[in-house]
């Protein structure tokens, strides 16, 4: 569709920016991809901006002395002389061969006269990389376009989801879920672990269409297998035990001696086993015992330590299937700590031995998991979360941090997330770190990230050729959330206090 003509100002067109004018009645929107010519084949860009202007209404002291008699309009056919102009900024070039697009950098304008053109679908298709059996997270904003991101290009370097709160972070994590579970065994199927922090996956484990590829583990249910402990785990989750040789050497003695009993004796030990054998220690003296007492006994009250490991990892996760760790009933900061970090830990040694399939590692609220800052206890998963997305790549373990709070996101893991999605953010240092953090943020984009609805999106980085809007698609799957709606808690509390006032009566 034709939408209006190039036009030439002082320094533009150039190779960055053109302008054009609309033809009458040409619908164009923000946004919008279009095309024009040059000798190098097609200039693509994003319309940017939009303004109007009318010969008769530059001169501010004339309207001024004009309107004050009577309307311009009335006397001049100043409709007429009204146009409209749209600034483009140009993302790239294009030869076109039949129905093949040849990309390269725009080196040349197009010609100032040529003809503009609403983005042909097809192109713009290639233009800006979508894979026909990509993901598809939704639509091209504008367009009729389905936004099918290839699932290697969008998850293999890692994924960022970051907005503020409210804005479809969980929505779109659960789209992408869909898209992954829906996929068929011959395009590649891997699995997911979700880190769910408030219970807002369940829905999945409900809905009939995906029920039976679900598998939720309640946080109070997670725990770490005894046989698995070891001296390196106790030190990480109590950094004190480092610090000194003779505990680490004690705990390690006396732990190797009951792992080998356990595995040639086919002994069962437990947590309290290992705090009697290290008090009943002739060899330690009290100072190394106490400290060391006192960090398996807080280890023991986190109830984490049990005789099997749950989930199993190595058979719960499944090609196409989903394992949700829900949080949501946990209320100590440490605890969740321990079972992130652990869980990393399993999942890429698991990888590693090609004990599981290649996954996506989901973390909700990941600047608690791996904080730019660490205190004394956020600091227990962050390496293990940074090790993933520093090293999970050639293993086939993809992380998918999701945040809203991004200045407190690990600047190392961050920065390892190759495609970022951007929902709508306001805070100004989010903002901000937003456009220092992802590739191809410009003023203008970042500006418009305020202004975005909840549901649009833009996806910046390795998934796609240049930075693109989208609207996310509605869910398909059930959504169901741990907790009900506020004003169902209080109508719930006032109906149960009634009943109550009238069993009362009645009993009277
Ligand atoms: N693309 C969308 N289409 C329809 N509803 C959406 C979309 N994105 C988000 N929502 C709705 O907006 C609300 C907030 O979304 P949610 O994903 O929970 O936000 P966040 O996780 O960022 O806090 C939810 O009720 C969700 O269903
Ligand atoms: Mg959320």
């Amino acid at each position: 569709m034709r939408l209006g003509t190039v036009i030439a100002d002082e320094h533009i067109p150039n190779t960055s920016e053109f302008a054009f004018v609309f033809d009458k009645g040409a619908k164009v929107r923000k946004g919008q991809y279009v095309q024009a010519e040059s000798e190098d084949g097609l200039v693509f860009g994003y319309v940017a901006d939009v303004y109007r202007g009318n010969r008769y209404f530059e001169r501010a002291e004339s309207v001024s002395e004009y309107e004050r008699e009577s309307k311009i309009a009335d006397h001049f056919p100043v409709k007429d002389w009204e146009y409209i102009i749209g600034q483009v900024k140009i993302l790239g070039s294009a030869e076109i061969n039949g129905s093949e697009l040849r990309q390269k950098r725009t080196s040349i304008p197009p010609f100032p006269g040529a003809e503009v053109h609403s983005a042909n679908e097809d192109f713009l298709r290639q233009f800006v990389g979508f894979a026909d059996n990509g993901l598809l997270l939704g639509k091209l904003q504008n367009h009729e376009v389905e936004a099918r991101l290839d699932m290697t290009r969008l998850l293999q370097k890692h994924l960022a989801i970051l907005a503020m709160s409210g804005a479809g972070k969980s929505h779109l994590a659960s789209v992408l879920i869909e898209e992954i579970l829906d996929r068929k065994k011959e395009d590649g199927r891997i699995a997911v672990v979700v880190v769910d922090i408030h219970g807002e996956y369940y829905g999945f484990k409900e809905d009939p269409a995906y029920r039976s590829k679900t598998k939720v583990v309640s946080g109070k249910d997670i725990k770490i297998s005894f046989r698995r402990l070891t001296p390196a785990i106790v030190r990480e989750f109590f950094p004190d035990i480092g610090q000194s040789n003779a505990q680490y050497s004690t705990l390690s003695g006396v732990l190797k001696e009951m792992q080998r009993e356990m595995k040639n004796e086919h002994r069962e030990y437990s947590i309290k086993d290992l705090i009697a054998k290290i008090e009943a220690s002739k060899s330690a003296t009290e100072n190394v015992k106490i400290p060391l007492l006192r960090a398996l006994h807080e280890l023991g009250s986190y109830r984490i330590i049990s005789g099997t490991e749950n989930p199993k990892f190595a058979k719960d996760i499944k090609p196409g299937e989903l394992l949700i760790l829900d949080l949501s009933d946990l209320d100590d900061y440490k605890k969740k700590q321990i079972l992130v970090s652990y869980t990393a830990k399993r999942l890429f040694k698991l990888r590693k031995e090609g004990r599981i399939p290649p996954l996506l590692f989901l973390v909700e609220e990941a600047h608690n998991f791996a904080p730019e800052r660490i205190d004394k206890y956020s600091g227990i998963a962050k390496r293990d979360v940074e090790k993933i997305a520093r090293e999970g790549r050639k293993f086939g373990v993809s992380l998918c941090l999701i945040s809203q709070r991004p200045v407190n996101l690990s600047t190392t893991a961050l920065s390892q997330c190759n495609t970022h999605i951007i929902l709508r953010v306001t805070n100004p240092n989010d903002l901000d770190h937003i456009k220092k953090s992802s590739e191809g943020i410009d003023e203008r984009m970042s500006r418009s990230i305020t202004a975005l609805q909840t549901g649009e999106a833009i996806v910046v980085g390795s998934a796609v050729n240049a930075p693109i809007f989208i609207d996310i698609r509605e869910r398909k799957s059930k959504k169901k959330e741990k907790g009900k709606p506020l004003h169902e808690q209080a109508l719930e509390f006032e109906n149960n206090q009634k009943q109550k006032e009238e069993d009362v009566e009645a009993f009277l």
